[in-house]
């Protein structure tokens, strides 16, 4: 473990792992891997791959993801969770093994709540189980995390105890969850306090915060935390996560940068890397950014009415406290046609904050100019949503050789649809419904022979003018399960279809993963 520097606040990011866990924000591999690259150019210090026991999508992600950190020229530290068990504790390091820097997550409930309900542990057993986990996992690595699940509703007393015995078996970093977003700033600084105050050795460790939003207090909590000598802050981009979410990454970042005079603490994160990192979040998980979310929203930096306009106008720190560049957001409304070249397509995809290499600059370049010979003009959300999609998606078995629908007010509209799975076989199918979009999905629920609930719908503008592209979002349950899909065109039906598509390829996906199974690592 590094020294730890006082006036350092960590960023531990657990968007792939706590974030995932929101319903229908599942991500692919291929995602996963995008999202772990954009994570260690924004520069948190840890990113909290997956929990590798808890399935063979989640083992092999973690895997993957070790494996591409090794390519980083300064790769975060790669963790993953696993409850204090010796089988969840070597998929866990195995998962990792191949990561330049790795950490194993372990985390145990401490709360009365939990340990009568869910555990059925009595206090003394959990208190040896903790210590166990922390043990066994220091046989695999030296950097180990205790977080005791639900500590926030956990007796302080009890938590004093637990965290003291974890400490003394070798935890460099304890991690202090509110698991049900329950606690208040001043009762949680006072937890960390009474931590300090009462846990001997306590200085030696890394004290971390971990809160969900249920209440809508996740960053106010954790800067309260920071404030009472917690050193690293769990969050997601975006504030993804279970339920309501967890702090939201953005958020406590530029509160520490923003308020420095106040905080005296900086992270390593480079700001600029903020937005398009959000945006790539958001558009991998289908999870939309409120237009007046904090740092990132579409609004956070638009003034409208006539006062602040023109104190804007005389100063901007009138209005203002943050820059809109200080997060990397560089929009305009320079438009670009098809006459526009690759060069100064580059410049601007470089300005919204996206670097791609050469090959994948040249194929989405082609499909910016197939686009303008369709569009007139194309504005920054329609780079940005060309951007985006390159290389997310489920790439899933089957893809859409054919769609044709018709319509008309004085009947059902009809769409035959002709799918291509990666086998070979074609598979044409026409179904009628209310609308053609309606009447596609039916006719792929047909094509392809499952039987889905359409949850939820919707279409959006992602860019300017009458012939805007629509992104279509769609939300699938199928057994038990949340999917979703996404897709964007100037065509509303093309792109619906290819969304609930997308959802079909998720499935049958996540159906493969679970019939493989990891392999296990044996401690050294
Ligand atoms: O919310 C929580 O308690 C967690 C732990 C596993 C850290 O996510
Ligand atoms: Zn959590």
């Amino acid at each position: 473990m590094d020294s730890i520097d006082p006036s350092r606040v960590l960023i531990f990011d657990t968007t792939l792992r706590d974030g995932e866990q929101a319903p229908g924000c599942s991500m692919t591999l291929p995602e996963k891997l995008r999202i772990a690259r954009a994570l260690a150019e924004l520069g948190v210090d840890v990113i909290e791959a997956g929990f590798p026991a808890a399935s063979t999508g989640d083992f092999e992600s973690v895997q993957a993801i070790a494996r591409e950190m090794a390519q980083e020229e300064q790769s975060p530290i790669v963790a993953g969770l696993a409850r204090c068990m010796r089988q969840d504790i070597e998929r866990s390091a195995a998962a990792l093994q191949d990561a330049p820097r790795r950490r194993l997550h372990v985390f145990l409930a401490t709360s009365a709540i939990h340990r009568q309900h869910k555990l059925k542990m009595a206090k003394e057993e959990i208190v040896r189980r903790a210590v166990e986990g922390v043990t066994m996992a220091r046989e695999y690595c030296d950097d180990v995390e205790f977080s005791p699940e639900d500590a926030a509703r956990t007796e302080p007393e009890f938590l004093a105890e637990v965290v003291a015995a974890v400490v003394a078996a070798g935890a460099s970093t304890v991690n202090i969850p509110d698991t049900v977003g329950y606690t208040v700033p001043e009762e949680f600084g006072q937890l960390f306090r009474y931590l300090r105050q009462h846990v001997p050795g306590i200085d030696k460790v890394v004290l971390s915060v971990h809160c969900h939003d249920d209440l809508g207090m996740a960053v106010a909590n954790s800067l309260t935390a920071v404030l009472a000598g917690a050193r690293q802050i769990e969050c997601t981009i975006n504030g993804i996560g279970e339920r309501a979410g967890n702090c939201s990454l953005e958020e406590a970042v530029m509160a520490l940068k923003t308020r420095a005079s106040y905080f005296g603490l900086r992270t390593g994160v480079d700001t600029t890397r903020l937005y398009p990192t959000s945006r790539l979040v958001s558009s991998v998980t289908g999870m939309p950014i409120p237009r007046n979310k904090a740092v990132v929203g579409e609004n956070a930096f638009a003034h409208e009415s006539g006062i602040h306009q023109h104190g804007m106008l005389s100063h901007h720190s009138t209005y203002e406290i943050m820059r809109p560049a200080d997060v990397g957001l560089s929009r305009t409304h320079l438009v670009l046609g098809k006459h526009s070249g690759r060069h100064a397509f580059r410049e601007r995809v470089r300005e919204l904050g996206f670097e791609l290499e050469d090959l994948e600059l040249q194929r989405v370049f082609e499909e910016f100019k197939a686009l303008a010979d369709r569009k007139k003009e194309l504005f920054d959300g329609d780079i940005e949503a060309l951007v985006l999609r390159a290389g997310s998606g489920a790439s899933g078995p089957w893809s859409i050789d054919n769609l044709d629908t018709q319509a008309d007010s004085r009947s059902p509209a009809r769409a035959t649809v002709r799918l291509r799975h990666a086998d070979g076989r074609t598979v044409e199918k026409s179904a009628s419904g209310d609308g053609p979009v309606d009447a596609s999905f039916k006719a792929i629920e047909q094509a392809v022979g499952l039987a889905l609930t359409l949850r939820k719908f919707e279409v959006r503008s992602v860019s300017e003018g009458e012939d805007a592209q629509g992104e279509a979002l769609v939300y699938v349950e199928y057994n038990t399960r949340t999917y979703r899909g996404s897709s964007v065109s100037t065509n509303i039906v093309e792109s619906s279809a290819r969304a609930f598509l997308e959802v079909i390829n998720r499935i049958e996906l996540s159906a493969e993963q679970r019939s493989t199974r990891p392999q296990v690592m044996r401690a050294p």
